[in-house]
Parts: C-alpha cells; structure tokens; sequence
C-alpha cells in the first residue's frame, strides 16, 4: 500500500468515527489463546497492522487462525501447537514486541520458545531484562544466542514472588501468561493495572484461571493444569479514541469517537476539559468538540494507569501548541518520547525539550541526559510541511499537526500509523479532512 498521504490543512474535523478494540489488547488475547486446550473467539478486532502480525506469529506456531475481518471475529485454534523456526519468528515479527509474550505459553505447551531481536517503536531503549528475570525465576533456562535468546523450561514452571522495579505493562501480562499454568501460587508486586490488564485477566479467568487483583498493586495467581479456550469481546481502543479527541481539539472540530468509553478514558478527559475542549459522554460512544474560545495552557505528568498515558501525550501536545500560555510536560514513562517535537518545530511551532524533571516530582529518567520534559508555548499557526512519520503515535500526530497547519503537507511512512489506526485514511475523509494517499 501506498506510503504517503498528502494533508491539505486548516479544516476543522467534523462527524463521526468508530473505534474497535483496543490494539493493546486484542494481541496479548490472541496470544492467551496458546493456553487453552480448545478454539477460542475473540470479538471486536480492529483491521490494524498489528493484528496480521501476531495472527502470522501464531500460524508460524501451528495455530489455525479463522478471521472474519469486517465482522472483528477471529476464531483462534490452538489444537496443533509447535515450535517455528527463529528466523521464521524473526522475518514475520518486523518491529513487533510481541514474541517475547509468547514465552510463557509456548514454555507450557512445548517446553521451549525462541525470541528474536524485538523491535517496536523508537521511543527509547525499551528492554526486556523484566521479562527475562520473570522467566527465570519460574525456573526458565535463558539463553542468549547469536540469532535470539532461546528459553527452555527442564521441568513444569514453578509459581514464585515477583515484585516489578517498574509496573511495567509488558513485564506484568507475561507473568500472568506464566503464572496461569505453572504449578502452584504466583504473587506479583508493583504490577501495571491497566485496563488493557484487567481485561487480559479477565480473559484468562474465562479459560479457568485462578487470579485475584488486590489492592497496592499486587496480584495473585494460583496455577491450574489446564486451560480451555475463551470467548471474549475485546475493550474498545482508548488511545484510538484520545487521538481523534486531540485531532478534534488542534483542528477546532467536533467528532463523535462512537466505542469510546468513559471508565477506561477518566484521567484523559479530566486533562480534555481542563484544556478547554468539551466532550458529551453518549451510550454509543464520546463526543470531543472545541467550544469555541482560548484553549489553555496545562502542566501534565505522564504516568501508569490510573495516570495519563503516555500514549495520549503526543497527540494532546500538537492541540497544545494552539493553547494561550506555557505548557509542560513532563514524560515519566519512556525516557525518549520527544522526538517527534522536533517536526513539530518545523512547522512553527514554539517547543524547547529539557534533561530536568520539570512540572512534577522527580522521575527515574532524572539527571540522566534524557530530554523527557517538553514547554510547549502557544498558540503558534501551524505550516505545511514534509514530515516523515516517526513512530506510531508520534505519527498521528504529525498527521493532526498537518490537518491544523495551513496548506498541503506531505507525511511519509504513514504505513506505520496502520499498525494502530484502522482505516484511519477513509477515517479522515469521513471527518471532512482534504486527504489523498498516494
Ligand atoms: C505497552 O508497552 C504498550 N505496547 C505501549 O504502547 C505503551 O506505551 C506501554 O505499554 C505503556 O502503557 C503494547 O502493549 C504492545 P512497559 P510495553 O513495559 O509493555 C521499561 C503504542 O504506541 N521496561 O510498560 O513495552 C520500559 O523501557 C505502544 O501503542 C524496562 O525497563 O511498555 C519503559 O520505560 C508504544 N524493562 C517502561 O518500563 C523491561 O523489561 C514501561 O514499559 C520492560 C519495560
């Protein structure tokens, strides 16, 4: 598919959009489904890039994968597991992070897993020692090869305590992948509790899993034998839908995000309002519009769940380059997540990145040489530009900087923004946007 889109800006975006599941969800349940012992059905599953990548990891894996793609089912059947060679894994993976989630499940199934070099987005070193230190201490032989790192389980996993350096999402859903079959009781401290978390539990707990989320973060699992398959409609795509509110907000629109979902949206429409954009919580979804007036400056901390995401933070600092005053933002998730700014500057707008810890506490990435804090000064007309699509949400913030800027932009790389956005392109026509993919 054709990699550039060519943006004439300065309209306001307006009707409405429908998000699917959440694209953070939907691979870790398709990854559960190695666990179960029969099919299992996973509803709600949007047409993303992502998606095709794991449903080919999984094939690699001997899983039979039955999508009915408009309709969002995917019929999983795990019946015949078996290993895949790693250069297979590898080739398929592209920038994905998702083979390391396979470790677990594969280690109960076949007693071995194979992870390649992981890619994912450039937003820092994103490790996976968490992960490994997991694996090992349920008895797992690590092994770092040339070609990846070869994990093998000598005997049945063993539960064991854990507590997280960081409440990492990742290090926390391979625990519970782990933990769900391997003999006795697991207790994990400093776990994430994402909502993407607790519906993967929620998952697990369908296929007869025994797992208690208690309160400070820590949760307990009791390791049972077997598993069967689920049935389960996924949570709807909450950094989907904050990214259409933000491009709502800079282009001075109103768009009904239909699937958007109060529970999981809270802290993000706290900062909504406080910024100045208005929304209308609906039972088919939210409606994000600008109210007409100034919008305002913020200070915003970047933080785990209950915290604002750090993947709402890119699209909402483009809508804060058209807010009156200083904004800051202080990112305390990942240790590089500014660089998209630097386009963003490009186009006129008035942003400087700091080492320090500016407009909260202080964060890990303190006095390390990170550039993790950002002032954004506004408002500042946006210009067309030529922009290269960084990273995935990096990207779809350039593409909401170029739907405000005046004049016809031209974003290259948007094939990355696929990995998340479904249809975003027909999306944008249907929002009004002067959009042409070429
Ligand atoms: C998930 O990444 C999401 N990806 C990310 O979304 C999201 O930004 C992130 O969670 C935080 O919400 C998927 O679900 C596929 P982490 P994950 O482990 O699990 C450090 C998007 O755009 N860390 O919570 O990889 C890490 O470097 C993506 O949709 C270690 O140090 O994130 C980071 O600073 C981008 N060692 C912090 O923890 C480890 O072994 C949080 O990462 C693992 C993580």
């Amino acid at each position: 598919m054709a990699d550039v889109l060519y943006v004439n800006g300065g309209t306001p975006l307006s009707g409405s959009v429908r998000v699917r599941g959440a694209k953070n969800f939907v691979s870790k349940a398709m990854v559960a489904a190695l666990l179960g012992e029969s099919p299992s059905v996973l509803r709600n599953v949007p047409q993303i890039r992502d998606v095709g990548v794991v449903t080919g990891l999984l094939e690699l894996h001997g899983v039979r994968v039955d999508a009915d793609a408009e309709a969002g089912t995917l019929v999983l059947d795990p019946t015949d597991v078996e290993s895949a060679h790693v250069a297979d894994i590898d080739a398929h993976a592209g920038s994905s992070r998702i083979p390391i989630l396979f470790c677990g499940p594969l280690l109960h199934r076949l007693g071995e897993a194979f992870i390649p070099d992981l890619g994912g987005c450039r937003i820092g070193d994103r490790p996976i020692d968490y992960h490994l230190e997991i694996l090992r201490q349920f008895g797992a032989v690590v092994d770092k090869r040339e070609q990846g790192i070869h994990i093998r389980a000598p005997r049945r996993l063993q539960g064991t305590r854990i507590s997280l350096p960081y409440p990492s999402v990742g290090a926390t859903e391979q625990l519970l992948l782990t933990a769900v079959r391997a003999e006795g009781i697991t207790e994990l401290r400093n776990a994430a509790i994402e909502p993407e978390i607790m519906d993967l539990i929620a998952v697990l707990q369908k296929m007869g899993a025994i797992i208690s989320v208690d309160t400070d973060r820590v949760i307990r699992i009791e390791g049972v034998d077997r598993l069967e398959g689920f049935n389960h409609t996924a949570l709807s795509d909450r950094i989907e839908a904050a990214s259409w509110a933000s491009a709502a907000l800079a282009t001075g629109g109103d768009v009904l995000v239909e699937g958007a979902t109060q529970p999981e949206m809270m802290t993000f429409l706290n900062t909504f309002r406080k910024v100045g954009g208005e929304f209308e919580v609906r039972d088919d979804g939210i409606r994000f519009y600008h109210p007409g007036g100034d919008l305002r400056s913020i200070v915003l901390e970047t933080d785990v769940h209950p915290g604002f995401m750090t993947d709402w933070q890119q699209p909402l600092v483009v809508a804060l380059t058209q807010a009156t005053g200083l904004s800051i933002v202080h990112e305390t998730v990942y240790e590089n997540r500014f660089g998209f700014t630097e386009a963003l500057r490009g186009m006129g707008a008035t942003i400087q990145v700091y080492k320090e810890c500016l407009g909260g506490g202080e964060c890990r990435f303190g006095q390390r040489n990170f550039h993790h804090s950002a002032v954004i000064s506004g408002p500042t007309p946006l210009a067309a530009a030529d922009i290269e699509v960084p990273d995935l949400r990096g990207g779809f913030s350039h593409l909401i900087a170029a739907l405000a800027a005046k004049g016809t932009s031209t974003v290259r790389g948007i094939g990355l923004i696929d990995r998340g956005y479904e249809h975003f392109g027909d999306k944008l026509l249907a929002l009004g946007a002067d959009v042409s993919r070429d």
